[in-house]
């Protein structure tokens, strides 16, 4: 792990493959060496190449823990994620060692809130089954209630987080002309909440009176598993369940439970658990969820700057300068 004064700082990347206009930015002034597939890096290997390393370029991919930042050694000085999520980050074991991590909020808000947007159509509209048909023959003629859907018109909708991502849905939202938004958060945001009427209520009260309900919170001991059989219990029988969060946010059994019964109306999800989510998984089995690949911030420049954002993070760390996003804890 020592290197000499004339060394130059080395960074150890999980992902060779993000854009490289990130990888660009760090090899200017840092070794550089990287996993070598597109796939996360097996655990072992992670294990063995992050030793004596001062700055680790990650994703959520990664679990970033204990044995991980014992093994890198007291030199590490970063862990750089390239999401705005980071509950795969020790972050309290990385704070107690010095060693600072960096994400990536802010630049990837609007495509997160653009696919939830995509995916609250694709569900209210019934989008994918009503395509279908046209291929499976299932579409004889124009018909009247035919593969009819709820509108956001005249809706209620309730979010769960209200934070940078869950602002810009409701501000994409109200133009639907929904009936009312509502928020659930642990204090009110009624400034943020003032451009939409956004109205702050508690977990019960979204549960009971929405007819669709996005969870675009961050995971945490708090939010985990929140979305469980009595949520689903609470819910109105056309509630339309989006997930752009985590899927950790979700008991993704009671989903399937509440989905099959038609105890809820449908699901859009964009994150499960695991990922990817096992072809013989039952949710795969049904007509009313919409399932994507985690998606959300995949728009291509939002995932160019993701890349830059996560470099950056780690040149600011190695210099002593302030991060452009830094997780504080
Ligand atoms: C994040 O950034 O946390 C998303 O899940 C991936 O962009």
């Amino acid at each position: 792990g020592q290197r000499t004064m004339s060394s130059k700082p080395s960074v150890y990347v999980t992902r060779p493959d993000v854009d490289a206009s990130g990888l660009e930015l760090l090899r200017k002034s840092c070794n550089v060496s990287t996993w070598k597939e597109a796939l996360p890096v097996p655990r072992e290997v992670l294990l063995r190449e992050v030793v004596g390393k001062d700055a680790l370029y990650c994703a959520l991919t990664d679990k970033i823990d204990v044995a991980v930042l014992d093994a890198a050694g007291s030199q590490l000085k970063c862990v750089s994620t390239i999401s705005v999520g980071y509950e795969h980050i020790d972050v309290e074991e990385c704070r107690k060692r010095g060693i600072r991590v960096g994400f990536t909020p802010d630049v990837l808000t609007d495509a997160t809130a653009e696919l939830t947007l995509a995916l609250l159509l694709a569900t209210n509209r019934r989008l994918f089954e009503a395509s279908k048909q046209v291929y499976n023959g299932g579409w004889k003629s124009w018909a009247p209630m035919w593969m009819c859907g709820q509108g956001l018109k005249g809706s209620r909708v309730g979010l769960l987080g209200f934070g940078r991502i869950g602002q810009e849905i409701a501000a994409r939202i109200f133009p639907f002309k929904p009936a009312e938004i509502t928020y659930t958060t642990r204090t009110a945001r009624p400034q943020e909440a003032a451009a939409v009427n956004g109205r702050h209520v508690d977990f019960d009260e979204m549960l009971r009176n929405s007819d669709f309900i996005v969870a675009c919170c961050a995971l945490t001991p708090e939010t985990k598993e929140i979305f469980n059989a009595e949520a689903f219990n609470k819910m109105k029988p056309n509630c339309i369940f989006i997930n752009t969060a985590r899927g950790g946010v979700v008991d993704q059994k009671a989903l399937h439970e509440a989905l099959a019964s038609k105890r809820i109306l449908a699901a859009g999800l964009d994150v499960t658990t695991p990922e990817p989510l096992p072809l013989d998984d039952p949710l795969l089995k049904l007509d009313n969820v919409v399932i994507l690949p985690h998606i959300g911030s995949a728009d291509i420049e939002t995932r160019k700057e993701m890349s830059r954002i996560t470099a950056r993070n780690i040149l600011a760390a190695l210099t002593g300068a302030k991060m452009e996003a830094e997780v504080s804890v």
